[in-house]
């Protein structure tokens, strides 16, 4: 069978197979700890809950502008400009899609041709790459370090740009690393995009989940540049709305155009119910975002001197975003498997511990645990890790 050689030449998702085996396995009765996935744990707040019964109630269950319902897109506009200091921001100009993951698809169907170049930094969120291939175009990954807090630096980007370069994708914070770029750092490579003239990707998803250490910062707010950003954001992360599936973008008026009628022509509106809940949440969470943020940084702590205390691993102290990622590289070499990806094959298979290996976010030799999970599974997922070091070394 002659199948489509872009969808053919990209990777299924890793954690989303991780997540399905440890499932399985759950069902089966085995008392698996899964610190594989990649949502909050907290009940979507009421207030939004209440949103969504009211419009079911009030039949709003038709279909809506398929590029998102005014007063949403009114509110992310407003989201953007006032939060984000993105500037000029027309409700016309936002799309709302089914999910983050759908805007960014959107957005690259409309931007890629074959043979174009989109960069990216690893370790990175697993769904980017294949994403950037099934539109046509070639991922260009930056190799970063721990010791570079996974950043990529004005040089790198500077040497990965050439004349295919279509777009350059940056998230922060970042899935997987929590990892986050400083104002100035932002600056520094906003600098060296002012030279080349390609669109940049913003992935903000994780924006209300940071720490402190960093103060959270778009680059489309920078006006050399912000003709060329698309800045994308959704409720899944900040509002513990995953399975909802709300997500929007703004950007440059042609490009939203173009992948307005990419989801006209495949998907339509996002679910007029979510809609209507997602603009809840944009406007009447305040209190229970900065709940769920105040926990997610005393869980980070918490699971920090949980891995402090293990030798031969070391781990990024995430910024933000609800994920440690560990470096288990150092012991590799005199463990009983030899890739990161075969230590988690072994931690789910024998000590029922459920995490991401790095290969998935092309960074093999590391780990990625949520600590989106209550202090009991956090404190037994970091036992049973320590258990499949020593068992395995
Ligand atoms: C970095 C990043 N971007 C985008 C998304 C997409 O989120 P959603 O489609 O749930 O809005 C995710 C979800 O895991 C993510 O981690």
């Amino acid at each position: 069978m002659n199948l489509s050689a872009r969808v053919l030449s990209a990777n299924e998702s890793q954690t989303l197979a991780i997540n399905a085996k440890a499932k399985t396995m759950k069902a089966q009765g085995i008392d698996v700890v899964s610190l594989a996935t990649g949502e909050p744990d907290f009940p979507t707040p009421q207030v939004v809950k209440d949103a969504a019964i009211k419009a079911i109630n009030e039949n709003f269950t038709y279909y809506t502008e398929a590029n998102g319902i005014p007063d949403l897109r009114k509110a992310v506009a407003e989201k953007f400009m006032t939060e984000n200091g993105l500037p000029d921001i027309k409700p016309e100009n936002v799309l709302v899609s089914t999910g983050g993951k759908h805007s960014i698809f959107n957005a690259l169907l409309a931007m890629c041709n074959e043979g174009d170049e989109v960069i990216l930094n690893a370790p990175f969120w697993v769904s980017y790459p294949a994403m950037i291939q099934i539109a046509g175009a070639k991922p260009v990954i930056i190799e970063t370090t721990l010791e570079n807090r996974f950043k990529m630096t004005p040089a790198q980007l500077e040497a990965a740009l050439t004349p295919k370069t279509k777009c350059v994708i940056l998230n922060s914070p970042s899935n997987p690393t929590g990892t986050m770029y400083t104002p100035d750092e932002i600056k520094a490579l906003g600098k060296v995009l002012e030279k080349h003239d390609c669109f940049i990707m913003s992935d903000e998803l994780y924006e209300k989940i940071s720490f402190g250490s960093v103060e959270h910062f778009s680059i489309g707010s920078i006006a050399e540049l912000a003709h060329r950003v698309i800045t994308v954001n959704g409720v899944s992360k900040a509002y513990s709305m995953t399975g909802w599936r709300v997500g929007f973008m703004t950007g440059p008026a042609a490009l939203m155009k173009e992948a307005a009628k990419v989801q006209g022509q495949s998907t339509s509106n996002p679910n007029s119910i979510a809609q209507k809940a997602a603009l809840a949440a944009l406007l009447h969470t305040k209190a229970d975002v900065e709940m769920m943020r105040k926990e997610f940084a005393r869980r980070r702590d918490m699971v920090a001197a949980l891995f402090a205390a293990i030798p031969n691993v070391d781990f990024l102290m995430p910024d933000g975003a609800f994920y440690m990622f560990v470096d288990i590289s150092k012991a590799l070499p005199t463990m009983k498997v030899t890739t990161s990806f075969d230590f988690c094959q072994e931690a789910l298979d024998k000590h029922h511990l459920a995490v991401v290996p790095g290969e998935a976010f092309g960074a093999p030799g590391c780990l990625r645990f949520s600590f989106a999970a209550s202090d009991e599974t956090l404190k037994k997922g970091v036992e049973r890790f320590a258990a499949a070091m020593t068992a395995l070394a």
